[in-house]
C-alpha cells in the first residue's frame, strides 16, 4: 500500500513566510530604525536619484526630423502661376511656378518670414503671402512689399532629379538681396 501523503507541507510554508516577514522587518529596522539610519537612507536615495537623472541627461531625446532632401512631384503637375501649399506643414516650403525677372521658373520658397520668423500664409485671392504676426506681405515671387519684413523670403535649392521629379534640398538657401536668385541651383526653368 502506498503511503498517504502527509499534510506537513502546509506546516513548512508557514516558517518561510515568517522568515520573509522577519527579514522585511529587520530591513526596515536597519534603514529607518534610528535618526542616523533614516538620514543615511535618505542620503543614499537622493544620490541614487541624482545618478539616475544624470544618466538620463547623458542620453538625450532622439528627434526625428523630416529629411532635408525630398521630392515634390513632377514639374508638369504644377500650373502656370500656381503656388503649391501642400508641402508647407511637413517640409516648410512652397513650390511656385511663376515669372521672375521675365522668365518662368519653378522655385521653392522657405515658409519663414524674414521679419521675426513667423510662418506666413498664401492668400490665393490676393495673390500674396501674408504674415499673421506683424502684417508683412510678399509677392508670389517672394519679394517683400509691405510691413516690417526687411527682405524677400528665401529660396531653397531645387533641381530635376534623375526620375524627372522636382527635388528640393533644404541644406542650401538663396537670398535675393545677395544676388543669389540668379544661381541656377535655386530654380528650374519652365
Ligand atoms: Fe512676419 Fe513680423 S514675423 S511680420
Amino acid at each position: 500500500m502506498p503511503e498517504r501523503p502527509s499534510f506537513r507541507r502546509s506546516q513548512s510554508v508557514q516558517p518561510a513566510a515568517e522568515g520573509r516577514r522577519g527579514f522585511f522587518l529587520s530591513m526596515v529596522g536597519v534603514l529607518f530604525g534610528s535618526y542616523w539610519a533614516t538620514g543615511l537612507t535618505s542620503l543614499v536615495v537622493t544620490h541614487l536619484l541624482w545618478v539616475l537623472g544624470l544618466a538620463r541627461f547623458m542620453f538625450p531625446n532622439v528627434l526625428t526630423e523630416p529629411p532635408t532632401v525630398f521630392k515634390v512631384g513632377f514639374p508638369s503637375e504644377l500650373g502656370e502661376g500656381q503656388v503649391q501649399t501642400k508641402f508647407k506643414a511637413q517640409f516648410g516650403v512652397w513650390i511656385v511656378e511663376s515669372a521672375y525677372e521675365g522668365q518662368m521658373e519653378i522655385y521653392a520658397l522657405k515658409t519663414v518670414c524674414t521679419h521675426l520668423g513667423c510662418t506666413p500664409n498664401w492668400l490665393e485671392a490676393e495673390q500674396k503671402f501674408k504674415c499673421p504676426c506683424h502684417g508683412s506681405g510678399f509677392y508670389k515671387d517672394g519679394v517683400n512689399f509691405e510691413g516690417p519684413a526687411p527682405r524677400p523670403l528665401e529660396r531653397y535649392a531645387i533641381r530635376v532629379a534623375d526620375d524627372g521629379q522636382l527635388e528640393v534640398d533644404k541644406s542650401q538657401t538663396f537670398q535675393e538681396e545677395m544676388g543669389q536668385w540668379s544661381n541656377p541651383a535655386c530654380f528650374v526653368l519652365v
